[in-house]
């Protein structure tokens, strides 16, 4: 485990509703920066939609998620880096309850999530995740894959369900595979239905685990170009990635996390030329030389 250069003691206070805590919790990664305004997606002022505060996770001994505060605006596009093993992956299981957490409290769209039934299902619902392995239906067709949790999970007609994926599979470029069974599909492919899949519960927020590192290089683009349009149309996003070009197109901000802390954070120009902690300039220079 890495020494702690940031300590709570520099956290400001924490609360855990309505404005303070978004001023509060957009501060609380360095207190001592100067944060770019991070909302800029046009025609969105950009309320908080995903609150996490005081978050504490441990796994057994191992101390994963250490006082997390991190607010994610409506419309706001979050990348999440940081070296293995930091805590990413958690991080976001934890936004849809995948994971548990130990204290501290996680908001999405001003309601606490709930621990169990079917208010964590429609609460889950809200939040869609694209993880690295496509985690398709084998046995289901393309269509079948993307109709399937609005069918069962929200009482919606089949034939609605499947005009609406219909319209997604085509968003997403790969409308004229609809037919086929995911293992008949190129991992870029299956990527993109995997997002089509996502967006037919309708979530508020997208959460994706690094989408592109399980493709081919010449597949990676064609997932990154639907994610940044995406982003473009104002889905609120939490990225886990490495791929700083998406980064740049994309993200309205940057978050650096390291064993278990946010260490830093800053609009993704800032913090990919200037980087202010000793960790995030190590960091960087590993994967720049990768
Ligand atoms: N279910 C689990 N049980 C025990 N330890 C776990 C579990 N899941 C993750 N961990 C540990 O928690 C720490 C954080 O893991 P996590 O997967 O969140 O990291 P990460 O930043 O996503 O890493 P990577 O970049 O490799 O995906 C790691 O030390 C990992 O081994
Ligand atoms: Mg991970």
């Amino acid at each position: 485990m890495a020494d702690t250069a940031v300590t709570s003691d520099d956290q400001p206070d924490r609360t855990t509703a309505g404005t303070t805590a978004t001023s509060s919790t957009a501060a609380a990664a360095g207190s001592t920066q100067d944060r770019p305004d991070a909302v800029r997606s046009p025609g969105s002022p950009g309320d908080p939609l995903v609150v996490l505060s005081g978050v504490q996770k441990h796994f057994g001994p191992l101390h994963v998620l250490r006082d997390i505060d991190l607010t994610i605006h409506r419309g706001e596009v979050v990348v999440l880096i940081g070296p293995s093993g930091s805590g990413k992956s958690t991080l976001c299981r934890t936004i849809n309850r995948l994971e548990t957490i130990d204290s501290g409290s996680i908001t999405i769209d001003g309601r606490e999530l709930p621990a169990e039934g079917r208010e964590l299902a429609r609460l889950r619902a809200d939040v869609g995740m694209v993880f690295q392995s496509f985690n398709l239906f084998a046995h289901k067709t393309v269509l079948e894959n993307v109709t399937l949790g609005p069918i069962k999970s929200k009482g919606v007609k089949s034939s609605q369900a499947k005009e609406k994926a219909t319209q997604l599979l085509e968003r997403v470029g790969v409308a004229n595979q609809a037919g086929k069974l995911p293992a008949q599909l190129s991992g870029g492919q299956q990527q993109r239905v995997a997002i089509a899949r996502a967006l037919a519960m309708d979530p508020k927020v997208m959460l994706f685990d690094e989408p592109t590192s399980a493709l081919d290089p010449e597949m990676i683009n064609e997932v990154l170009d639907v994610m940044v349009s995406l982003a473009r149309e104002g889905m609120t996003m939490l990225v886990v990635t490495h791929e700083m070009g998406f980064a740049r197109r994309a993200a309205h901000r940057v978050v650096f996390m390291d064993a278990g802390q946010v260490v830093e954070q800053a609009d993704p120009e800032t913090f990919f030329t200037a980087p202010r902690s000793e960790r995030a300039r190590d960091f960087l220079s590993k994967i720049l030389t990768h």
